[in-house]
């Protein structure tokens, strides 16, 4: 048996599976619609919190995403889960709302040339685009989250302040956002480093109400994830199997796994709501069809008895 470090109470950790969009978006093969209904179904069975289900965005941009309607249409919305979606402007709000989305992401960056190549716009003016949209959200009690990507590193620029990651948070919070999201798109993040993010973020929000978004490049989600939640950080981003990445940080890849962070959280005593069982039963439905074997190593160890998509 392990030595594991129990909390004095155990605690609730929300987690957010972002693999249907963050994950699917990367694949250079298509999925179809119907095998992302069945894995985002299976998903919302796991107990996780939220389900970012796709993104309302141009298609030219994310074809993987291009049918975001049609599967909102045909999953089945479980009372006490959220389904949320990206929406980078008004197009996308307006799309968003005609399938009853409650929750919606805007998402901008701390890096200008990241957030040129990913939205054509500057960091202004993407915040500019998110004015309507907040607005219009507000007036629809939609729930809004605001991404910062390359809170820690820029696949174009390299290190990013924590200063600068900060100016854009003040930004997003004037506008009324309701959750910051702080993402590691390439996945560079060591335990410093978050300690570093949220020095400079704590004076504008508590961590308690930001959420952090890690990609697994490197290895390093988990340390991460433990030194936030020192921190006071209680919601993470995370993909099932540990699918994911994004088509504009070349190099990146997916999110830490949500069955990663589960297994460590639950030995330690923390309660994330989610039976891994059920999770795996998810992943192994996108695992068929991708037809490869799923990154995480949760994911991996439970599943090398049960499943060769090769076989
Ligand atoms: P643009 O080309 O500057 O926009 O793209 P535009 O207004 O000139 O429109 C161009 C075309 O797109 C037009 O169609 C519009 O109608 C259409 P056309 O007349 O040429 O046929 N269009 C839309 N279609 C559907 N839905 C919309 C929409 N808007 C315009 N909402 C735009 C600007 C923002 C639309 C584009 O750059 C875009 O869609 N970017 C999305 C990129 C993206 O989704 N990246 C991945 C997500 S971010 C990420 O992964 C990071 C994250 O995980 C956190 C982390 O890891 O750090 C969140
Ligand atoms: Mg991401």
């Amino acid at each position: 048996m392990l030595a594991m470090t129990a909390p004095a109470a155990p605690r609730r950790i929300r987690l957010t599976d972002v693999g249907p969009r963050d994950g699917l978006q990367n694949e250079s093969q298509p999925v179809s619609t119907g095998d992302k209904i069945a894995f985002i179904n299976a998903l919302s069975l796991s107990g996780v919190a939220e389900i970012e289900v796709s993104s309302f965005v141009s298609r030219k941009w994310i074809p993987q995403l291009g049918d975001a309607a049609e599967v909102f249409a045909a999953i089945e919305r479980l009372p006490g889960v959220v389904y949320s979606a990206l929406v980078p402007n008004m197009k996308g709000m307006d799309a968003a709302l005609a399938c009853g989305v409650k929750k919606i992401a805007v998402f901008t960056a701390a890096s200008e040339t990241f957030n040129q190549r990913n939205t054509n716009a500057s960091i202004a003016e993407s915040i500019a685009r998110f004015e309507p949209v907040v607005q219009t959200a507000r007036n629809s009690s939609v729930q809004i989250r605001a991404y910062i990507s390359c809170a820690v590193a820029c696949p174009y620029e390299g290190p990013i302040a924590p200063s600068a990651v900060a100016q854009v948070a003040r930004r997003l919070l004037d506008l009324g956002v309701d959750e910051l999201d702080l993402g590691d798109t390439i996945g560079v993040a060591a335990p410093g480093d978050i300690d570093a993010l949220y020095d400079s973020i704590e004076p504008l929000v508590p961590a308690a109400q930001t959420t952090l978004h890690l990609h697994d490049t490197r290895g390093t989600a988990l340390a991460c994830v433990l030194r936030a939640i020192e921190r006071g950080v209680v919601s993470f981003d995370t993909s099932a199997g540990g699918l994911g990445g994004c088509p504009y940080a070349p190099g990146a890849a997916g999110n830490a796994a949500t069955e990663d962070i589960v297994y460590c959280l639950e030995r330690m005593g923390f309660d994330t709501g989610v039976r891994l069982e059920r999770l795996i039963d998810a992943g192994l439905i996108i695992e068929r069809a991708l037809g490869r074997r799923l990154p995480g190593r949760v994911f991996q160890a439970e599943t090398s008895s049960r499943c060769n998509p090769a076989s």
